[in-house]
């Protein structure tokens, strides 16, 4: 398994693997990212998108890939970022995956100059999960939108 960044050519899987996730879901009628947005973060540079991959190997080659988690966090301001977006593929959950992107993307974020992250929870068996990482419930935010 390698933690990597994302490129322009993972777009179908991660478009598949975010798709095939409920809990990404922000509201009943809103999926994971359009196809346009998904691409726009992909390339972005104020936008870190990691990926993991499980490679395959014959006779120590690598013969294939597949992704089965991604993170993708967005510099907002000078000091301060979002963490849009995490998920693991149901199969491969509780192997540590999870850790290991948010512990690199804290990592990418600090060498930024950032010194604060935030993210809305969409369930909360993640607000526990990001407890376990250091991360707070904040008390006075309600995710609001309107389509135009
Ligand atoms: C949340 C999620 C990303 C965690 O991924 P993961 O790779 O399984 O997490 P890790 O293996 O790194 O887990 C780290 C720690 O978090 C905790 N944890 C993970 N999943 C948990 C769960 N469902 N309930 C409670 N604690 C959990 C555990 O303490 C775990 O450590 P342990 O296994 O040694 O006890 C994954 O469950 C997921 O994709 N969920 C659906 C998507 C989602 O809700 N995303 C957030 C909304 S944007």
């Amino acid at each position: 398994m390698r933690i990597r960044k994302a490129r322009l050519k993972d777009f179908e899987e991660l478009y598949k693997l975010g798709n095939s996730i409920q809990e990404l879901k922000t509201s009943d009628d809103k999926g994971f990212l359009e196809p346009e947005d998904l691409k726009y973060f992909l390339t972005d540079e104020k936008s870190s998108f990691l990926v993991t991959e499980i490679l395959f190997h014959t006779h120590s080659k690598i013969v294939g890939n597949k992704i089965v988690g991604f993170s993708l966090a967005v510099q907002e301001g000078p000091t301060y970022a979002s963490l849009v977006y995490s998920a693991v593929d149901p199969a491969y959950r509780r192997r540590g995956i999870h850790s290991a992107m948010l512990k690199e993307q804290e990592k990418i974020m600090r060498e930024r100059g950032v010194n604060s992250i935030y993210l809305l929870a969409t369930n909360q068996d993640f607000v526990n999960v990001m407890k376990r990482f250091g991360y707070t419930e904040g008390k006075r935010l309600t995710w609001m939108y309107k389509d135009l």
